[in-house]
């Protein structure tokens, strides 16, 4: 999940008067460290460091970051499993949270609904779905998210998205205070969902329909072999551009026969064009450069505009 405040930086992270008033009012439980390397926390696996990132423990912590952030205008940036994140190479000026404390991570369920924490992956999610007999959630098991980013990005696959069967969440504004909202309410659209733009996800109640554990099993299988035909393995951020109306960016781009195109370590991936592979070493500034050649060609010879789905973010 990516969520950034516009504003321009007034203190750099670095200053330290403004992070030891920030890691003063965090409690010992919270993880934070200088300079740390962004490229290893994106699935894409590109990008330079952030000035801080960190994991808060506690609701608290996480209030007291955005507060003092906010306070400060320095930019934040929440990341989740960083599967649909471009990260520049010069990495990212101000402070990167992730949800990756246990208290963001749980799974449970409660009268019927699933409860996830932020940070919960979604395939512990679906998982948890299939224990309990709960169906219609299986569509969730390939994508490599976590529900936070997910819900930013109303992630999908197999025909549906998450916002199909979300009934509430439960979020932060940059203020520190918590509300909850009905996921109908929320205005989610095709992989994206602005609301989350300018808030931190916290938790969300999915919704499945009771099924046999066997049918689930059968249904996940599917999904994963169809997947496993069609997905390169290597490391990538998912689909790089949305689907234009009712075309296939992915179709569109294998033929104009792009698959292999490289530049550098960045490469249009042989299983499914509208994946760029990282063949090892791949730089930001590659990939940006192979999505433009991409556009491009599919400008001058479809009439389409690509848009892009993957996040690109830092300097
Ligand atoms: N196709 C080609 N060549 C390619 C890729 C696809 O001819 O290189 C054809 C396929 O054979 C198929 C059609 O294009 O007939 C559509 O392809 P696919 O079924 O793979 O679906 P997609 O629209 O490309 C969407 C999502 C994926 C999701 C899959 C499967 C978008 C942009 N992509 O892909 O989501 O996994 O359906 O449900 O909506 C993602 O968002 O990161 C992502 C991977």
């Amino acid at each position: 999940m990516t969520s950034a405040l516009p504003n321009r930086i007034v203190h750099a992270p670095g200053d330290p008067d403004w992070l030891a008033d920030l890691t003063r009012s965090l409690s010992p439980e919270t993880r934070w460290r200088r300079q740390e390397p962004l490229a290893k926390r994106t699935t894409l696996r590109v990008g330079g460091p952030a000035d801080l990132l960190i994991e808060p423990a506690t609701e608290a912590d996480l209030a007291a970051v955005l507060r003092l952030c906010k306070a400060q205008r320095v930019p934040v940036l929440i990341v989740g499993r960083g599967s649909n994140l471009l990260v520049q190479d010069a990495g990212f000026r101000g402070v990167v949270v992730c949800l990756t404390h246990a208290e963001f991570t749980q799974v449970e369920v409660r009268e019927c609904g699933l409860h996830c924490g932020a940070g919960a992956k979604l395939k512990a999610v679906a998982q948890a779905a299939k224990r309990h007999g709960l169906g219609n959630l299986e569509f969730l098991e390939g994508i490599p998210g976590s529900v936070g980013g997910a819900l930013r990005m109303n992630a999908g696959a197999s025909g549906s998205a998450l916002f199909d069967v979300v009934e509430r969440v439960r979020f932060m504004e940059f203020t520190g205070q918590v509300a909850e909202r009905r996921g109908a309410e929320v205005g989610a659209e095709y992989r994206s969902c602005p609301f989350f733009r300018e808030r931190v996800a916290l938790s969300a109640v999915l919704v499945g329909d009771p099924a046999e554990r066997k049918a689930i099993e059968a249904r996940m299988l599917a999904f994963n072999q169809r997947r496993w035909r069609s997905q390169p393995a290597a490391p990538s951020a998912g689909c790089i551009f949305k689907n234009p109306g009712t075309q296939s960016a992915g179709r569109l781009i294998d033929e104009l026969g792009l698959k292999d195109l490289r530049v550098g370590g960045a490469r249009v991936s042989r299983e499914h064009a509208n994946f760029i592979v990282n063949d090892g070493g791949a730089t930001a500034r590659e990939v940006l450069a192979l999505i433009e050649l991409i556009r491009q060609r599919v400008r001058a010879e479809r009439g389409v505009e690509l848009e892009l789905e993957v996040q690109v973010v830092g300097d």
